[in-house]
């Protein structure tokens, strides 16, 4: 039995025809490049959204920084986020010419933790960036209510959660964009890069509008701007996937229901929890262990018996070679949880095509490591690392 990290092919296979039918259409239409594939498809998002707009756009990581650059944000304003996200969510605040501001995360969600926000506002704060990560909304309630009564700005990055949604509310209700990625490896990917932001604002979706396509929304007239257009081959593939998010979200989740239940008795690892109420959409299943050194050791045992485990992210943004490479950057207080995130995290494969088989092939693998390991003396928890 061999395990895979991703399913991008069975999936095709899977909607084949209703795949080609729409490359087809594209082919057909001469329209490659802001043509009505596009629109149809940013349509179908907005709607899928509750949204008034969404703008498609060259990759998630743009998408985060033409909303800055649309909101004004830049040179000498500060952003927060936290440090054990995917690089690009920082990456897109330096782009914009902003100073990323590291926050700690949430120990049982890995989102930012709402708690930590307040202390590193200051009066250059201009916006915070949440990332729903691993694919489960991040405290929006509670990020809007600082947000509000420090007049800041909430993009959030959406880049792992399509289809999640929080205790009460939907993504994209309470912030003033969002952003998302639809490169292959995300729930809703296409066949090479591509992002979007949705967003309930007309004079944000104008702004971006015009940025990604080279400042332009007439032939001929311009002003300063970018290319960063979602092409009408990916809207197609696209619109033909977003048919299906639901049922590929609610399969990710029973799988994880499966990989719950068969390592629930690990006593070297910790499982990920999903927050009361919220719909968690499990981009990725991470497990952490109890020890930074186990680490390595699973995911190298995984390797051996052939499941392909990942970490999603072992080096956090600002424990990486060069850091900040002369760009601003702040890191506000502790953030050890982050670290240890970083120190212990391992992703399981996941996505909606495995079958039953491959998942309890995973778990028993994990749960033969976990005999062997735990029998070798303390499964306890380390001590946090320090910041
Ligand atoms: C959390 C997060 N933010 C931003 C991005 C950037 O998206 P892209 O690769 O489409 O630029 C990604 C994924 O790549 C991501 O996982």
């Amino acid at each position: 039995m061999k395990v895979e990290f991703y399913g991008h092919v069975r999936q095709y296979h899977n909607i084949k025809s209703e795949i080609d039918k729409n490359i087809q259409t594209v082919l057909e239409s001469g329209q490659y490049v802001m043509g009505p594939m596009l629109k149809k498809f940013e349509g179908e998002l907005a709607a899928y959204h509750g949204t008034k707009y969404a703008v498609g756009t060259g990759n998630g990581t743009d998408s985060i920084w033409l909303a800055l650059m649309a909101m004004g944000i830049g040179a000498g304003d500060e952003v927060i986020t936290h440090p054990n996200t995917f690089f690009a969510t920082a990456e897109a605040i330096w782009i914009a010419g902003a100073t990323a501001v590291f926050v700690d995360c949430d120990p049982k969600t890995k989102c930012i933790d709402p708690a930590k926000i307040e202390a590193a506002i200051t009066s250059k704060t201009k916006a915070i960036i949440p990332v729903h990560l691993y694919g489960q909304c991040a405290d929006m309630p509670a990020i809007r209510k600082i947000a509000d009564n420090h007049k800041l700005k909430i993009i959030e990055d959406n880049a792992q959660g399509i289809g999640a949604s929080g205790k009460g509310f939907k993504i994209a209700e309470l912030s003033d964009a969002t952003s998302t990625s639809f490169i292959i490896q995300k729930n809703l990917g296409t066949f090479g890069d591509s992002g979007a932001l949705v967003t309930n604002n007309p004079d944000l979706d104008a702004k971006v509008r015009k940025l990604r396509n080279h400042g332009s929304n007439a032939r001929n007239v311009h002003s300063y701007g970018f290319n960063s257009r979602l092409d009408d081959l990916h809207a197609g593939i696209l619109s033909a996937k977003l048919k299906h998010i639901d049922e590929y979200n609610d399969q990710r989740r029973k799988w994880a229901a499966r990989y719950t239940a068969g390592l629930k008795g690990c006593s070297t690892i910790d499982l990920p929890i999903e927050s009361p109420g919220y719909r968690h959409v499990f981009h990725l299943y991470v497990v952490e262990t109890h020890k930074p050194e186990w680490r390595d050791q699973l995911v190298d045992f995984l390797v051996k018996n052939n499941v392909d485990a990942k970490t999603h992210y072992s080096i956090a943004i600002h424990q990486q070679a060069g850091y900040p490479w002369g760009k601003g950057a702040r890191i506000a207080g502790s953030v050890a949880n982050a670290e240890r995130n970083a120190a212990t995290c391992i992703s399981l494969p996941m996505f909606p095509e495995l079958t039953a088989e491959e998942v309890d092939y995973v778990i028993a693998k994990v749960v033969e490591w976990d005999k062997q390991t735990a029998g070798q003396g303390s499964a306890a928890k380390a001590a946090p690392a320090m910041a």
